[in-house]
């Protein structure tokens, strides 16, 4: 049951088949072109989606708008101290804001950066500074029957494989993402993260931790560690990040607030550093593109987020979606992770080829059946990857209900049973970087 109750409520409604069949083809069967409005269950993303707490709201409220040292900032930089261990905190518009910030200071052209699996931004804003993003995940192929407490780690075989390839001296960097959001979510150990932290001690590289989502990775250390049974969950998310020389931070993921971000370090010199390109990319340091409302809002929501019983029943609530579509036979990749379902297009549609993005075609129906819309993190939104067939089903923090998961499951089941009717669907429409594409492409079914 959930520990909270609404108190303020948004609209939503199915719109009728005829519309959503209308508007999917007026998309380009891109659900990142259709209206919020024209979608009932917005699975895309649980970036800045959730619902705020009453708490927040009141600090909203609060929130000083100086240009310099506000209040805010106060607030702010104290709580990520005591939440996160950090003393020198730099605040940025959002995420990959902070990942401009951290790397150009970090980073010179021709530097290696290893991570457990770099997200998105984050391998762009490594690639964006000239540096080399190489992936070293400890598990390779996550399917449907992945077993493994930890399926996110870092592998430092790998790392030494990299250090071997491109030079010790090139390798600047480690950066551990908890949970691994390309890895299906999954969480990270603490022993891996100490494992990771040595290995960067030891190449003489700064050790980085992506923490957007670490409350949701200390919860599954204190599920699935025993040695962690009986810490409190504020102290095990404390005790991941000791390790790390900085930390990178969506505030729109575990701050639970629908805007902001931040890099934290603890070396003085780079701490000046990250200032001065916060100046120059983001704002003054004591705002970084934020309103100081922005600033009380994480900083409310930081608290909320390692506050017991919050981030249990969030990791419950999407192994909860997990079994209600297991229940009705949809592969998915197991364990869940921490704020996503997975499905297994390729196995859901063995008969649609890579190159004709099954993920695609089964993030359209779902929004045709259902009014459900996902995000393809498959051939589709990684060209040329060889990556697995996943659509990604991720849920906003506090924001859906029980009769909503049912409402998901029974529409995957309504997909899987036409599923001999779905050809595939071909690029019509694409923009110049391959890369970017999923956002805004134009696709067909196949004839
Ligand atoms: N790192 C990770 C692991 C992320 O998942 C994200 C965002 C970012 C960095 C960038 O943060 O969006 O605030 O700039 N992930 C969102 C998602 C967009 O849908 O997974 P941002």
């Amino acid at each position: 049951m959930r520990s909270y109750k609404a108190k303020s409520v948004t609209s939503i409604q199915l719109p009728p088949r005829e519309r959503r069949e209308t508007v999917l083809t007026e998309a380009g069967h891109n659900v990142f072109n259709l209206a919020a409005d024209d979608v009932f269950i917005d699975l895309l993303t649980d970036s800045g989606t959730g619902a705020m707490s009453d708490d927040q709201w009141a600090a909203v409220v609060r929130g000083d708008e100086a240009y310099a040292g506000s209040r805010s900032f106060k607030r702010f930089r104290e709580t990520v101290a005591d939440v996160m261990g950090f003393d020198r905190v730099v605040p940025t518009h959002q995420g990959r804001g902070a990942e401009n910030v951290l790397f150009g200071a970090l980073l010179d052209d021709g530097d290696v950066v290893l991570n457990n699996t770099h997200f998105d931004t984050t391998r762009a804003h490594v690639t964006n500074q000239g540096a080399i993003a190489a992936d070293c995940p400890a598990e390779t192929d996550l399917t449907t029957d992945t077993v493994g407490t930890f399926a996110g780690n870092f592998s430092t075989d790998r790392g030494w494989d990299a250090v071997e390839e491109h030079g010790q001296d090139a390798v600047s960097a480690v950066v551990l993402t908890i949970t691994n959001n390309s890895a299906a979510g999954q969480p990270v150990s603490m022993a891996n993260i100490r494992e990771t932290a040595a290995f960067a001690t030891e190449i003489d590289a700064t050790f980085v931790i992506d923490a957007c989502r670490f409350a949701e990775n200390a919860q599954f250390i204190k599920q699935r560690d025993p040695e962690y049974a009986d810490t409190p969950l504020s102290e095990i998310a404390r005790e991941q990040l000791r390790p790390a020389d900085a930390i990178t931070m969506s505030g729109k993921k575990d701050a639970l607030a629908n805007i902001g971000g931040f890099t934290a370090v603890r070396d003085a010199a780079l701490f000046e550093q990250c200032k001065q390109r916060a100046i120059l990319y983001e704002g003054f340091p004591t705002y970084g593109g934020l309103a100081g409302r922005d600033l009380e809002a994480m900083a409310t929501g930081l608290r909320e987020a390692v506050q017991p019983p919050y981030v249990a029943e969030r990791i419950e609530q999407v192994a909860t979606l997990g079994d209600l579509l297991r229940d009705r036979d949809i592969p998915i990749v197991t364990p869940t992770g921490g704020h996503a379902v997975y499905i297994d297009a390729a196995a859901l549609f063995p008969d649609i080829p890579a190159d004709q993005y099954p993920g695609q075609r089964l993030v359209c129906e779902l929004y045709r059946e259902g009014g459900v819309r996902t995000v393809e993190l498959g051939s589709f939104a990684f060209p040329g990857t060889n990556r697995p067939e996943l659509v990604r089903l991720a849920l906003p923090r506090r924001t859906y209900w029980h009769e909503h998961l049912e409402h998901i499951a029974e529409t995957a089941a309504r997909v899987r049973d036409r599923r001999d009717e779905y050809s595939g669907l071909e690029i019509v429409w694409e923009p110049p970087m391959e890369e970017l594409r999923h956002f805004s492409a134009e696709l067909e079914p196949v004839a």
